[in-house]
């Protein structure tokens, strides 16, 4: 098949040679992570900055998750603890998100991290990623490349659906591993998680022996991303369904209606982190294919459910 879309490369020597210079201009390009594709720009970069936050149609208040090749370069910008180490030394590189104190001295723009005194620092494990990254003398700011609260784009072909031709280079990984976002705790006091993610917060209070918080209260000032209204594949989602309505998509777990067309199963063998990687590729496909509504089974609470469960309610507010 023709390759229609003029903005979409796979990754090489030679693409990478142009994303350094692309970024060092302070433009803004789509990037797989190991989670979802992300919208990169330099976190140096005022510029870059605020076309990311313009291009996502993202309100001021919430902040950027800056991403790094490494710990040393990290440690320019942000205060480390004890917990960051601990949890950093089991699960770094990896889907996580500390949230951090800011170095006074830190180079990070100060409106990438809404103007508060922490930072949320990531760093990937993705192969791609962290060969552009190792070759800047910046760190990245990298949202999820989608419009803001719409679901997160899980395909090089999802970001251009969301900015068409704004972008100049998005970068074909193929489908991402995980498809959630990163799990985001924040380690500036008491560590409490403010956005659960495959890696779970029981796996983290085992590493830390202490209790985490997990209450997920609605404030602007602790965790500025938490709306409710978030994930939102355009169409309505009911959650905990039962019995299918007539012209509505029907999302479950297992192999019971593997021939009936309005049905969509998350994991064949109800296996949940496959279910969530594959969560966000059915929002859009769905969506693409007509469907007026979505209704989701009941999701168990345990294990990668539990971000499954975050991620299903978010998009059933309305
Ligand atoms: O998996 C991911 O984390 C992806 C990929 C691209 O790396 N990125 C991502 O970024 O999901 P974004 O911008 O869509 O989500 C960032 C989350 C938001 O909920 C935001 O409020 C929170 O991190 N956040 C960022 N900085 C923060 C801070 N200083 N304090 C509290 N929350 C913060
Ligand atoms: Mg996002």
């Amino acid at each position: 098949m023709k390759n229609i879309y003029l903005n979409i490369f796979p990754f090489n020597k030679k693409i990478l040679g142009k994303i350094v210079i692309l970024l060092k201009k302070n433009k803004i390009i789509g990037l797989p992570t190991e989670t979802v594709y992300g919208l990169a720009g330099n976190a140096y970069s005022k510029s870059s900055i605020n076309k990311i936050y313009k291009l996502k149609k993202r309100p001021k208040y919430n902040p950027l998750i800056i991403h790094y090749f490494d710990l040393n370069r990290a440690l320019k910008d942000i205060e480390i603890n004890s917990n960051f180490k601990k949890i950093y030394k089991k699960f770094g590189p990896g889907p996580i998100t500390y949230i951090l104190k800011r170095k006074i001295n830190s180079k990070i723009v100060s409106n990438a991290s809404a103007n508060l005194k922490t930072i949320a620092v990531r760093f990937p494990k993705h192969k791609n990623l962290r060969s552009i990254l190792k070759k800047l003398n910046f760190p990245l700011a990298m949202p999820s490349a989608n419009i803001s609260s719409k679901v997160s784009p899980v395909k090089a072909t999802d970001v251009y659906d969301e900015f068409k031709d704004k972008l100049k280079i998005i970068i074909d990984g193929g489908k991402s591993k995980i498809g959630i976002e990163s799990t985001v705790i924040d380690l500036t006091r008491d560590p409490k998680l403010l956005r659960p993610g495959i890696i779970s917060h029981l796996k983290i209070q085992k590493i830390l022996k202490e209790k985490i918080k997990t209450n997920l209260k609605i404030s602007k000032i602790n965790s500025p991303g938490l709306q409710k209204k978030h994930y939102s594949p355009g169409i309505p989602v009911l959650i905990n369904q039962k019995k299918p309505v007539k012209n509505s998509a029907f999302i479950y777990l297992g192999n019971k209606y593997t021939n009936r067309k309005n049905f969509f199963s998350l994991s064949k063998k109800s296996n949940l982190k496959e279910a969530a990687s594959n969560l966000y590729m059915l929002f859009r496909k769905i969506k693409k294919m007509g469907f007026k509504k979505i209704q989701i089974q009941k999701i168990p609470k345990r294990g990668p459910g539990l971000a499954i469960n975050d991620r299903i309610k978010k998009a059933a507010y309305n």
